[in-house]
């Protein structure tokens, strides 16, 4: 073996798959190790990979996945995927199809979701659902390190939530859980959490955009710089429950069909529409259109409640209403 390569989106490697583990119900983790037997590309924690994946109609696509295993481990790497019974098939395949042995194609990694510099002096990582992925991988490191964590993680049932194990072993009495489900349900007090965070803190989540947004608003408010404030979201991924819509387009006199499973900017520019955009993760708000008639299903993190009210981010946001009225 010779010295770890550095990864690229460029790059496609092959990996084979070593070992398949049940984490929870309906998360699966996959451990992969190169398949022609070097090192593989150095990763820092918050960093995953683009799979290509096969859809149930013969296509393919790629899906990305964090990496949960210890970043200075070049000999393998952990993926854990949920798998979304409702979505496009990405996730169902990795569970149904992919067996031990198997060979998958991957680029990267990549990081979009990088720890802060090595001496922050305590770091409070808020995680939900699947979002647990990246974070683990930064407790690791962080532990390594001797540095100080507290870990705030939700999920709807303790069935669902992965990891717990590990997590206890790393920073026993700094792991805080919460179940959302039922009567009983309680979520993390975002406030709380971000006000009490020792002097200098740094704050990493990642989980569904209304968290996020809880924690860079709330953070906001507290008068935190936003340097010390970290997050990765779901980006544009659909739900189960999303539904085609009709979008108006007021000013260039257009209609335009949204599929349940296309994002209403990318429909728009699949129609030829002239649109502003970046991230297309609903972190940038470039792609922002003002909302004339309809009801927004906000799925951004970068706009403020009383923005939601007038704006919406079509890179990620959906519908209420069947049909949506925009200032485009
Ligand atoms: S393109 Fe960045 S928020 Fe929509």
């Amino acid at each position: 073996m010779g010295s770890p390569p550095v990864g690229s989106m460029d790059m496609k490697i092959q990996l084979v798959v070593q070992q398949i583990r049940d984490e929870a119900s309906g998360i699966k983790s996959f451990v992969l190790t190169s398949a022609d037997g070097n090192y593989l590309p150095s990763v820092a924690p918050g960093a995953h990979m683009t799979f290509t994946v096969e859809l149930p109609d013969g296509s393919t696509d790629e899906r990305q996945y964090s990496l949960v295993s210890d970043s200075s481990q070049n000999d393998h790497y952990t993926i854990a995927v949920r798998r979304e019974d409702n979505g496009r098939g990405g996730s169902a395949w990795f569970h149904d199809h992919v067996s031990t042995g198997d060979i998958l194609i991957a680029s990267g990694p990549v990081n979009d979701f990088p720890l802060a510099h090595e001496d922050v002096p305590h770091s409070v990582l808020i995680a939900g659902g699947i979002g647990i992925t990246p974070i683990l991988s930064m407790v690791r490191h962080l532990v390594a390190r001797e540095r100080s964590v507290d870990v705030h993680y939700a999920s709807r049932t303790e069935d669902t939530m992965a990891f717990q194990v590990d997590l206890a072993e790393l920073v026993p009495g700094h792991v805080h859980l919460y179940h959302t489900d039922g009567n009983g349900g309680k979520r993390p007090d975002i406030e709380s959490i971000v006000k009490h965070a020792p002097d200098h803190s740094h704050v990493y989540v990642c989980g569904p955009s209304g968290m996020i947004r809880d924690t860079v608003q709330t953070s906001r408010r507290l008068g935190w710089n936003e340097s010390r404030v970290h997050y990765e979201s779901f980006g544009g991924h659909n739900s189960e429950e999303d539904q085609p819509l009709t979008v108006e387009l007021a000013r260039s006199e257009m209609t335009i069909m949204v599929p349940a499973q296309q994002t209403i900017l990318d429909a728009m520019l699949d129609a030829g529409v002239w649109a502003s955009y970046d991230c297309k993760r609903g972190e940038c708000s470039m792609c922002l259109v003002p909302v004339l008639d309809g009801t927004p299903d906000h799925r951004d993190v970068c706009l403020s409640d009383e923005d939601q009210t007038r704006y919406m981010c079509p890179c990620v946001s959906r519908s209420k209403s069947d049909r949506l009225v925009i200032d485009l």
